[in-house]
């Protein structure tokens, strides 16, 4: 049977108003990345033979390093790692803590008290609100963002208040502008630094400002730092934590997906005040039973080795400078970012005698149809285009070549801003 037929079933009017009631999947709305997606197969369908240079994945080209893997094969293989992980083991909480020290100098994390392990920073986003969230409470999200804080803070009756990151304050939220009365309701605000999709990073500073509004207003700062260790150019990777009076206030989440190139691992942390890492564990305890404890452990080898996160920051580091390079000739105005593998360049309004855009999104269909280019639009605050140098390219030169022909292509017209 099919999902109309189950559609004239009770199953449809069956289910919760927070995901869209007896309405749910008959939204004739595509959302952005679907419309990506769809974008892509026509394009690849009607030039099968032209290479479509994506640059819109979120996620590492690579494998994790040789370490790592061989840490999960030998620990794979061993009887006692084969149960239940509950919420987590000492070993992984210890590097979790030592890896803090060492990358970012965050002294006097206890690691019995004061670390989780997580499936990922995803579903500890998921869980953190229903730690708090009451119907009626507000967690304040910052726009364009990784949005799933705030869904599940919807799921749970409160609500969100968004905060538009732009360029004239670079891409850092203005907390200042918070009306008194959301700050009166507010419970949680999510930060991101280094930012997806801006590339942004935070400053010592910032974070001083964000830890003192946020003892004033009694909110929990979140800070979720999947790309903490991947800054470029002497930018020291900066946590949250480093900061004084940020454990009074809050926890930073890390994730091994794009800094050890583990997305499909599923493993992070969640590190900071003890009280909220408590009510943490045991939302989570309710929730899994713990990820896999040989992916804990070469998890743990891991975060021993900064170095391998070092030589993946290297990497995105020099596609960067190639991109911004390529990206400038075709009349851009890109800068490198400081963090991250996002470049978020503006987006133009047309082309010299050709179509207008009126949304990021319309240029981004532009780009992949058009110049079997693929990269991610946002619309939030202004219009810019995200692209990724997660690009997929074995070695310098093939890097090179990519971007030779992306520059190519985004050449042969004159774009209007
Ligand atoms: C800002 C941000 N937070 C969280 C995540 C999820 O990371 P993880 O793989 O650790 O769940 C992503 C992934 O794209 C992200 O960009």
């Amino acid at each position: 049977m099919t999902t109309e037929f189950y559609q004239n079933t009770y199953i449809q009017h069956t289910f919760a108003e927070r995901i869209g009631g007896a309405n749910y999947g008959k939204d004739t709305n595509i959302y952005k990345f679907e419309k990506i997606k769809r974008a892509k197969a026509a394009a690849k369908l009607q030039f099968p033979d032209v290479e479509l240079i994506d640059m819109g994945v979120g996620e590492p080209d690579e494998m994790a390093d040789a370490g790592i893997v061989a840490a999960l094969a030998e620990e794979a293989s061993k009887p006692e790692n084969r149960g239940y992980a509950d919420n987590g083991i000492a070993e992984f909480k210890h590097a979790a803590a030592t890896y803090l020290k060492e990358v970012f100098q965050v002294e006097g994390i206890d690691p019995d008290t004061e670390v989780l392990h997580s499936i990922g920073t995803k579903p500890a986003l998921a869980m953190l609100p229903s730690c708090f969230i009451n119907p009626g409470d507000i967690t304040i999200m910052t726009v364009p963002g990784y949005p799933v804080m705030g869904t599940h803070t919807k799921y749970l009756g409160g609500e969100v208040y968004n905060i538009p990151l732009t360029a004239d304050n670079n891409f850092l939220p203005d907390l200042d502008a918070i009306p008194e009365e959301v700050c009166q309701r507010a419970k949680l605000l999510y930060l991101n630094y280094p930012n997806n999709p801006t590339g942004a990073v935070a400053s010592v500073e910032f974070f001083t400002k964000a830890i003192a509004w946020a003892k004033q207003h009694k909110v929990i700062i979140v800070h979720d730092a999947p790309y903490a260790a991947l800054t470029y150019d002497g930018n020291k990777p900066l946590s949250f934590l480093s900061v004084p009076g940020a454990k009074d206030v809050g926890v930073e989440l890390h994730s091994l997906s794009k800094s050890y190139n583990m997305t499909g691992w599923r493993i992070g942390f969640i590190a900071g005040n003890p009280l909220i890492v408590k009510a943490f564990g045991d939302v989570k305890d309710n929730n899994d039973s713990g990820q896999f404890i040989a992916i804990q452990k070469a998890a743990a080898y891991g975060l021993a080795h900064p170095e391998i996160t070092e030589a993946i920051a290297d990497k995105y580091s020099r596609r960067h400078d190639l991109l911004v390079a390529a990206l400038n000739e075709a009349g851009f105005r890109a800068v490198k970012p400081q963090g991250s593998f996002f470049l978020y360049v503006e987006a133009p309004k047309a082309v010299q005698g050709g179509p207008e855009f009126r949304t990021a999104e319309d240029f981004s269909q532009y780009l992949i149809r058009e110049k079997l280019i693929s990269t991610v639009p946002w619309d939030d605050a202004g219009r810019f285009i995200r692209f990724s140098v997660t690009f997929q390219a074995r070695g310098e030169a093939e890097e090179k070549r990519v971007m030779s022909e992306l520059k190519r292509r985004l050449t042969d017209v004159e774009y209007i801003f």
